[in-house]
């Protein structure tokens, strides 16, 4: 037997024609994280699981490399109901009571839905469960027919309502979340036909059939039409995406953690913040961001896959895969690229980019610099304009700056090449060899001082 307490199919082949886009519909972005994400994480300890891949499959693989081996292809996507014929062997093999089938375009859907269902089929001994909401605008969604009695008989799309007479303002709709016992419903399955408006073999026709083969088929009712939202175009996209935002922010203000301007800070769902944060919007935060408390975030700063250790992020400065330190100052007007590290009360100020390197507690580069393939010792100084030429065209190289050093502004560091402890660079120097520690380096023109008199103009015949 199997130990999941049921199997999960999650569709995802479909094209996604309403999105107009080139990408498959279910790599769109709600907060920098692809929809099939959401859908993912919530089954991610489900260990009988499937998800139908066929539009774009090969992109949906690179970017979840660890469901790859779950993937299953539907060569062609000939409808929903086909998409669980495709799978339908493995999942006999499988040998679960129970298969939950999902749409892959609902982000905001939640594990405790599915429990939800389960949990209603069982003890009902349903052979078919269908989850169903009340949606104020249900255009675009399966209406739920009931007959006299209440039971529920049929899902008729939106593309069928005119031809079967179906009054388009039923509000109760179809979610596109299904419990199927296995043994019950399979058979059904093969019996599906394409004999509507899209010619597709549609999933939702199986509760017809259930009902005709005399099986308990009940309809789950659920409470939040908001958690089944599915995302078909590109405004139901951001509307989807805006109302999770509004959620994460509030959970964050109830967290401890002070988001001013909420409505316009974005912060993405895996993100983590501990209590005693100031966020001022609008800003971004996205990806896998930590930021420990005594963090401040100014207006207008973006921040993706970045460790805050308690620092202060000053306005319009974008970090990338940075991690910085307790009491640092970065920006304003600052960009750390992935790969910088800056220790305890570093600063970065105004116009200066750091990428891939490693600067020491109290280091300050404060202004109009460029610090890559870099390490700095503790406390030293960047002057204003000061560059490492990490790139000779072909390959980069390091730079090597030691604790308690100098560099002047102005200055070219020519990597590979190494300043010691302790050394000053002068202004403007170009340097091409290492520094050793406690040297002065001044590389660059010799200042001529000559004597020299302006001609006076001749004014002679000026009147
Ligand atoms: C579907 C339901 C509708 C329900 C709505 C809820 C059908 C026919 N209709 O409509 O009753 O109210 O969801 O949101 O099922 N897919 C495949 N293979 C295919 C076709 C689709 O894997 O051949 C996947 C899509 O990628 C998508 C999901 O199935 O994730 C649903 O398909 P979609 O076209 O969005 O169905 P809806 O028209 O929204
Ligand atoms: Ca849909």
């Amino acid at each position: 037997m199997n130990s999941d307490p049921y199997g999960v199919i999650v569709l995802a082949a479909g094209k996604g024609t309403r999105m107009r886009s080139q990408h498959p519909k279910v790599l769109h972005t709600l907060l920098e994280k692809p929809i099939l994400g959401y859908v993912l994480d919530g089954i991610h300890d489900i260990h009988t699981r499937w998800i139908v891949v066929g539009h774009g499959h090969e992109m949906l693989r690179a970017a979840f490399p660890e469901h790859a081996s779950s993937m299953v292809l539907q060569a062609e996507q000939l409808g929903t109901g086909h998409a669980v014929q495709v799978v339908w062997p493995q999942v006999v093999a499988s040998a679960v009571e129970y298969v939950v089938v999902v749409n892959g375009d609902m982000p905001l859907l939640r594990r405790a839905h599915l429990e939800a269902a389960v949990a209603a089929c069982r003890q009902r001994q349903a052979d078919l469960g269908v989850v169903t909401v009340r949606m104020k605008d249900p255009t675009g969604y399966g209406r739920v027919l009931r007959d006299a009695a209440g039971e529920m008989v049929a899902v008729v799309e939106e593309k069928d309502l005119a031809r079967l007479g179906v009054d388009p303002a039923i509000e109760e709709v179809n979610a596109g979340v299904y419990v199927l016992r296995v043994a019950g419903v399979g058979p059904l399955l093969f019996r599906l036909d394409t004999a509507n408006a899209q010619a597709e073999y549609y999933l939702p026709q199986v509760i017809a059939l259930a009902q005709q083969a005399g099986l308990r088929v009940i309809a789950v009712e659920a409470q939040n039409p908001e958690d089944f939202l599915g995302v078909n175009t590109p405004a139901q996209l951001v509307e989807v995406e805006e109302s999770l935002r509004a959620r994460v922010v509030r959970h964050w203000l109830e967290a401890g953690v002070v988001v001013r301007m909420p409505a316009v800070v974005r912060i993405g769902p895996d993100v983590e913040l501990e209590p005693g944060i100031e966020i001022c919007g609008p800003a971004e935060i996205y990806g896998k961001s930590w930021l420990g408390s005594g963090t401040r975030v100014d207006a207008h700063v973006f921040l993706r896959d970045c460790h805050l250790y308690g620092a202060q992020v000053r306005s319009f400065s974008h970090l990338e895969g940075a991690v910085v330190g307790p009491g640092c100052v970065v920006g304003p007007f600052a960009r750390l690229r992935p790969g910088t590290v800056l220790e305890a009360e570093a600063r970065v100020g105004n116009f200066v980019e750091v990428k891939k390197a490693h600067l020491g507690a109290k280091v300050k580069a404060n202004h109009l610099s460029y610090i890559g393939d870099a390490e700095i010792g503790e406390d030293t100084n960047i002057g204003a304009g000061t560059i490492t030429c990490n790139y000779d065209g072909v390959r980069k190289h390091p730079t090597r700056i030691g604790a308690r050093a100098f560099i002047g502004s102005n200055t070219a560091l020519v990597a590979p090449v190494a300043v010691g402890d302790g050394a000053v660079v002068g202004a403007g120097s170009v340097v091409t060899k290492d520094v050793p520690a406690g040297m002065l380096c001044v590389a660059r023109a010799r200042q001529v001082v000559l004597p020299w008199r302006r001609k006076e103009k001749d004014h002679a015949g000026d009147a």
